[in-house]
């Protein structure tokens, strides 16, 4: 591979400081002739960007979410150039941070009365609908950051709500901060008892999950004043109150399903520490939390904190647009978490490994999912993570770190084998489908005796802080519009209304 810096023109963004690490890579056209553009960018001449095989250091541009800063290089022209071939007029669009401006495509017209060109694009899966400061992944080298800190070193160090401080206000805090901040919350955590008097009407059965959206959703009820939100003291206020809320609501919601009585909030504990006991206490006169639960639940929370763009966080941000308030847009978010495809896979998950049943039964398992006869492997596969989910390896040692505590649970044994199998198989490696978030987590919250229905529950919770951040960042981003797609009509032409006798059945 030859390296050079021919290409490259140097200014103050550019700093041509490869490491020799850097120098490990390849291009995506194949060429080997590289340009170091930076210390974490190198191109080719056909300025195609390469990425270093340490994945500490580069991801490739144009195929992700966040593009480290690079300036045009005397060969390179940041634009695209277009030829419309049903007029032979070309056009020259703008490339910046990776991508094209959705409505730079709009003056591509056929005719003067043509709308101009739209982009298609079912389910979102190559389009950047904002730019964003909170979360970083590079799905193919199965990495994860909260504003720029890399998840392991947050799982092994921080905890819940010092990492929900980084990601809604962009800064690690200082210790004054952070006691402030956890005063701030542990104030909000009571709920009012209209909203405990709702969880308690439905049926003992429900869903959990059918229950916590309805008790986020009627929290806009109670906080009229959540609606004024271009006020950002008014905004706070509200951030602090789902931060804490979620957490009694979800407590709640688990003891109302169990037919126990709610415990309140207890402010001499930590925020996991407060959750645990307002979840399990029982008849003890004083509750202490197991401190390997408590850690291995505080991993877990730091884990689902945020991840970008995901479904529910676009429903978040989508109904955010509209300004409706907070609370209402919350409500949609976790329904959103609620389908199966999302936050309900771990459910789906346990409810799979007890179907399988034992190890023995594994490969006639994965012949199913393989011909489509029954249902997907559940935990398994990502929108964005074409590699190992980097949550997935830390949620794993955290399992076996709980197994200790609470005993072997002969389901970590199928989800091994499971892995094993799938991670062999040609249907899975060649669609690099690999174990995500979901597919240990279950087995955690299983070793905690919470029912497989509480499973989204307890990933909504932490994700709360991931959804007021996202909420934050729309509303003070002066490029955001209120969400509304455009659409490719395919229903019938204009045609008249029919009196009931003249109709006849479709066919
Ligand atoms: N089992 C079997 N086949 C799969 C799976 C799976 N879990 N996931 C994807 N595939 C196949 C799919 O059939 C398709 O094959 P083909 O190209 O032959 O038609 C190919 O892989 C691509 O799948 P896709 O549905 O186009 O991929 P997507 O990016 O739209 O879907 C996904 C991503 C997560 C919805 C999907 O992988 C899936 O359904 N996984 C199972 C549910 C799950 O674990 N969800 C949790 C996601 S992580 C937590 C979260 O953020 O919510």
């Amino acid at each position: 591979m030859r390296v050079s810096g021919k290409w490259a023109t140097p200014d103050s963004i550019i700093t041509p400081a490869p490491k020799s690490a850097c120098l490990r890579s390849t291009a995506a056209c194949g060429c080997d002739d590289l340009v170091i553009v930076s210390h974490k960018v190198v191109r080719n001449k056909h300025n195609i960007a390469a990425f270093c095989n340490n994945p500490c250091l580069i991801r490739p541009l144009g195929s992700g979410h966040a593009f480290p800063s690079f300036r045009s290089t005397a060969m390179s022209k940041h634009t695209l150039s277009v030829v419309d071939n049903r007029t032979g007029a070309s056009y020259e669009i703008p490339i910046v941070e990776g991508a094209v401006r959705a409505m730079d495509l709009r003056q591509i017209k056929a005719g003067p009365d043509d709308f101009g060109l739209m982009t298609y694009d079912p389910g979102l899966t190559n389009t950047a609908s904002t730019r964003s400061a909170i979360t970083y992944i590079d799905g193919d080298q199965g990495i994860l950051r909260y504003r720029g800190y890399p998840i392991e070193q947050l799982a092994a160090q921080s905890t819940y709500l010092e990492t929900a401080y980084l990601i809604v206000f962009g800064q690690l805090p200082t210790a004054e901060q952070l006691t402030k901040w956890e005063q701030d919350i542990s104030r909000h955590t009571l709920l009012h008892t209209n909203i405990q008097n709702l969880i308690a009407t439905f049926r003992y059965n429900a869903h959990p999950m059918s229950v916590f959206i309805s008790a986020i959703a009627s929290l806009s009820t109670l906080y009229p004043d959540a609606r004024k939100v271009t006020d950002p003291t008014n905004r706070r206020l509200q951030v602090e109150r789902m931060i804490a809320k979620v957490a009694t609501i979800a407590a709640f919601t688990y003891r109302h399903n169990q037919g126990w009585p709610f415990y309140y909030p207890d402010d001499s504990l930590s925020y996991i520490g407060n959750f645990l006991k307002m979840m399990f206490r029982m008849t003890e006169s004083t509750y202490e939390p197991d401190p390997v639960l408590e850690r291995a639940l505080n991993v877990l929370f730091i884990l689902h904190a945020d991840h970008e763009q995901n479904c529910g966080t676009n429903a978040m941000r989508v109904i955010g647009s509209s300004q409706a308030d907070p609370y209402s847009a919350m409500a949609g978010a976790a329904a959103a978490l609620y389908g199966p495809l999302h936050g309900a896979a771990n459910e789906a998950v346990l409810r799979m490994l007890e179907e399988i049943g034992t190890p023995e039964n594994v490969p006639a398992f994965i012949e199913r999912v393989k011909k489509g006869e029954g249902e997907r492997l559940m935990g398994f596969g990502h929108r964005i993570y074409k590699n190992y989910d980097p949550r997935c390896r830390i949620i794993k040692a955290t399992a076996e770190e709980v197994f200790k505590v609470t005993g072997h649970n002969k389901l970590l044994d199928v989800a091994l084998e499971l892995e094993r199998i799938a991670l062999q198989d040609d249907y899975f490696v060649s669609r690099k489908l690999y174990p995500n978030v979901d597919f240990y987590s279950g087995l955690i919250y299983r070793a905690m005796k919470l029912p497989a229905s509480m499973f989204t529950v307890m990933f909504a919770v932490p994700r709360t802080c991931g959804w007021v951040a996202h909420w934050l960042e729309l509303l003070t981003d002066s490029e955001q519009k209120i969400s509304r797609p455009r659409q490719i009509y395919t229903g019938p032409d204009v045609r008249e209304y029919l009196p009931m006798g003249e109709r006849q059945i479709a066919s």
